[in-house]
C-alpha cells in the first residue's frame, strides 16, 4: 500500500503519522509483519509512530530516493518463531512468558507444568518413582492445556500442581529420562505451526535448539526464595527458610542431572533479574526481540 506524496504534502509529521495509523488499525498485526518506509524528508514521522502502541511488529525503515517520497506499507506474513525462556524455579520465567506472549499475541507453554501434571499423577496413584515403574503407566497419562488451566485426563488439576508434595517431587520425575522424552516430544507437537513462548529449564538446550530467541533468567537463590514466600504467603504455610532451602535442593537437582540439565544455552540473552522488576525484565526481553537492543 502507498500513500502518495501528493496525499502528504503540507501535512505535519504528527499528522502523517495519524494517517499511517488509521491504516494500520485494518491490518492484523499478530499474524503479520509491517514494514513501512518513509522518505528521509519524512524520517520524523517515526518518532511519532514509536508513541503507538501495536500487537506485533512494526518496522520502519527510511529510503534515501530523491524521486521517490511516497510513503509504503508493505504486510509480510509473519514467520512462525520459538521464543524459549529458560532459567531456575521462581526466577519470574513463568509471568515474565505469558506476559510475553500477551504483548506478541503468540501462544503460551508452561512446561514446568506438564512435569508437576506428571508428577501429580504417580503421587495420586501411588506409583513409586522408578524408571521401571513410570514406563508401565505413562500411556495412562494424557496431558492438555485449555486456557491458562492444565488438564490432566480430562481433570482440571491446575491448583493440585502448584502443592507441596508436586514441589517436593516434581524434580526427581523429571530427571527420568522416559519423562523427559514423552514430555519433549509433547511439547514439540504443541508448538507445531505456531509462534510460541516456552519457559522451562531445558527450552533452548534440548527442546528447540534453534529457537528464534533465547533468554536465561536468573536471580539469586535469596531473591527468588523471597518472591516465591511473597506469592504463595496466602496459600502455604511456609517460612521463608523453608522455601529457600526447598528451591536450593530443586536447583540442585535440575542442574546436576544426566539428562538436558538446567543449563544456559550459549547463544542465549542472559538476565540477572535480582535488582529488576518484572516489567524491565519483559521490556528487555520485547525490546530484544523487536530488535531495538540487541
Ligand atoms: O516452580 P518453578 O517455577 O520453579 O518450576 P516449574 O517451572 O513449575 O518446574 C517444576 C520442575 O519441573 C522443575 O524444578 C524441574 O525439575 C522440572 N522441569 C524440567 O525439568 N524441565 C522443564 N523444561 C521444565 C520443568
Amino acid at each position: 500500500m502507498i500513500i502518495n506524496n501528493l496525499k502528504l504534502e503540507g501535512k505535519s509529521s504528527k499528522d502523517i503519522a495519524n494517517l499511517i495509523y488509521e491504516e494500520l488499525k485494518n491490518i492484523d498485526t499478530t499474524k503479520n509483519d509491517v514494514l513501512i518506509t518513509i522518505p528521509e524528508m519524512y524520517q520524523e514521522v517515526s518518532n511519532y509512530l514509536d508513541k503507538y502502541d501495536f500487537e506485533g511488529f512494526v518496522k520502519t525503515s527510511t529510503l534515501e530516493d530523491e524521486d521517490n517520497n511516497d510513503i509504503s506499507i508493505d504486510i509480510v506474513e509473519k514467520e512462525n518463531f520459538v521464543v524459549a525462556i529458560d532459567g531456575p524455579s521462581a526466577s519470574g520465567k513463568s509471568t515474565v512468558a505469558k506476559e510475553i506472549s500477551k504483548i506478541l499475541g503468540i501462544n503460551y507453554l508452561d512446561t514446568g507444568a506438564m512435569y508437576r501434571a506428571f508428577t501429580y499423577y504417580l503421587l495420586k496413584e501411588n506409583i513409586s518413582l522408578t524408571e521401571e515403574e513410570i514406563k508401565k503407566v505413562i500411556g495412562n497419562i494424557n496431558i492438555d492445556f485449555e486456557k491458562d488451566s492444565v488438564i490432566l485426563n480430562g481433570e482440571d488439576i491446575s491448583k493440585e500442581i502448584r502443592g507441596d508434595e508436586v514441589t517436593k517431587n516434581v524434580s526427581r520425575v523429571s530427571a527420568v529420562p522416559i519423562v523427559r522424552e514423552v514430555l519433549v516430544d509433547l511439547q514439540r507437537n504443541i508448538s507445531k505451526g505456531k509462534s510460541i513462548v516456552l519457559d522451562g529449564r531445558d527450552i533452548g538446550t534440548v527442546v528447540f535448539p534453534d529457537a528464534k530467541y533465547k533468554f536465561f533468567i536468573t536471580a539469586t537463590a535469596e531473591e527468588r526464595a523471597m518472591r516465591r514466600y511473597k506469592d504463595e504467603k496466602s496459600s502455604l504455610d511456609k517460612s521463608y527458610e523453608e522455601i529457600l532451602e526447598d528451591l536450593k535442593a530443586r536447583d540442585i537437582i535440575d542442574s546436576n542431572r544426566k539428562i538436558s540439565p538446567l543449563k544456559q544455552a550459549e547463544d542465549a540473552h542472559f538476565i540477572d533479574s535480582t535488582e529488576m522488576t518484572l516489567k524491565e525484565v519483559v521490556e528487555k526481553i520485547i525490546n530484544i526481540i523487536r530488535g531495538i537492543d540487541v
